[in-house]
């Protein structure tokens, strides 16, 4: 086929903690991933050319080479070499639904999708490791986007184990529209203010892992107990960035107030979610937010918990 559209759906993190520097300048995490319905369209077109031409619906988002997903085509590209040279450049359309800079993996999904997508397109056939592989190439969260659903992330965020979804459980996302956080400035001024909390070799942060495996917000999960995920969520980036933004504090003490199963930042933020059991709690609680915080600036959405990542749309 000449052309192939994907859904590629946003994350939320139910769990992310910081336990040190590794030698790559990253930082070693644990985390708990979680795919939800709210998603970017990609479409995918051959154009005849030997360029790879990026469109956005979003005004802010690059169509150069900082765009991740332009990224993940000459990746592609240059990988796949012959299937390159004879089937030539892609257009690719970014229909943007999820907020830019939000700490929703928005980027990530979007090179998600164009990896999946030209390996459909180029008839490839790259199993989900291969496709991982070169995921992680192009950035910490873009595995766990490839495969989605539910997942604990360790290492950089790119080692997976798989994790069953809840579902139904639906989630309120709240944003800023005119906020966005840059996810190095939230690392970095984490390591300026944490970094004596870290656990300083590469064995003591090994050993920590398993705990993230054995914890108990997994065993919550693998039980689907909902009451006792929503307690036990936890974001070490919410002690950077809620100080330094407090309209987002404000955000999550308000969704607090009206007792969801639990509220947390996403990611490194600014997006702070609530989860809640059902669809009608949802737009209650999102009818309730318009009216305690009045503000065209603050975009809500109500979404919930999906078991998958990118896939074609028929
Ligand atoms: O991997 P990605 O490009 O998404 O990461 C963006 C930034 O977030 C990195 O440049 C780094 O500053 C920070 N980061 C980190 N440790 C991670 C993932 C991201 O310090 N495991």
């Amino acid at each position: 086929m000449h052309s192939y559209s994907l859904l590629a759906p946003a994350k939320i993190n139910l769990y992310l903690q910081i336990l040190g520097d590794r030698a790559d300048g990253y930082h070693e995490l644990s985390m708990i991933l979680q795919s939800i319905e709210l998603a970017d369209q990609v479409h995918l077109r051959a154009n005849g050319t030997t360029e790879f031409r990026v469109h956005c619906t979003h005004a802010e988002v690059p169509t150069d080479q900082s765009n991740l997903a332009y990224r993940a085509a000459i990746l592609m590209a240059t990988e796949f070499a012959d299937a390159y040279n004879t089937l030539g450049g892609v257009d690719i359309v970014i229909d943007k639904r999820i907020p830019v800079g939000a700490g929703l993996a928005g980027g990530s999904t979007d090179a998600a999708a164009v990896l999946v997508g030209l390996d459909l397109m180029w008839n490839l056939g790259l199993t989900q490791v291969e496709l991982q592989e070169l995921a992680e190439r192009l950035g910490s969260d873009v595995p766990f986007c490839v495969s989605g659903g539910t997942a604990i992330a360790t290492g950089r965020g790119e080692k997976l184990a798989p994790l069953p979804t809840i579902e139904p459980l639906y989630v309120l996302l709240g944003k800023y529209r005119s906020l966005s956080v840059s996810t190095a400035w939230a690392y970095q001024t984490y390591r300026k203010q944490f970094q004596h909390t870290y656990f300083s070799d590469a064995d003591r942060q090994a050993g920590k892992r398993p705990d993230v495996h054995s914890g108990s917000l997994v065993s919550a999960v693998n039980q689907r107990h909902r009451t006792q995920v929503g307690t036990l969520l936890h974001n070490d980036l919410e002690k950077v960035v809620l100080p330094a933004h407090s309209q987002v504090e404000h955000l999550r003490q308000a969704m607090q107030a009206l007792q969801p199963l639990g509220t947390m930042m996403s990611g490194s933020g600014p997006t702070v979610f609530a989860l809640v059991e059902t669809l009608e709690q949802a737009n209650a609680m999102r009818s309730q937010l318009q009216q305690t915080l009045p503000d065209s600036d603050l975009e809500l959405w109500v979404t919930q918990f999906i078991a998958h990542g990118i896939q074609p749309i028929n």
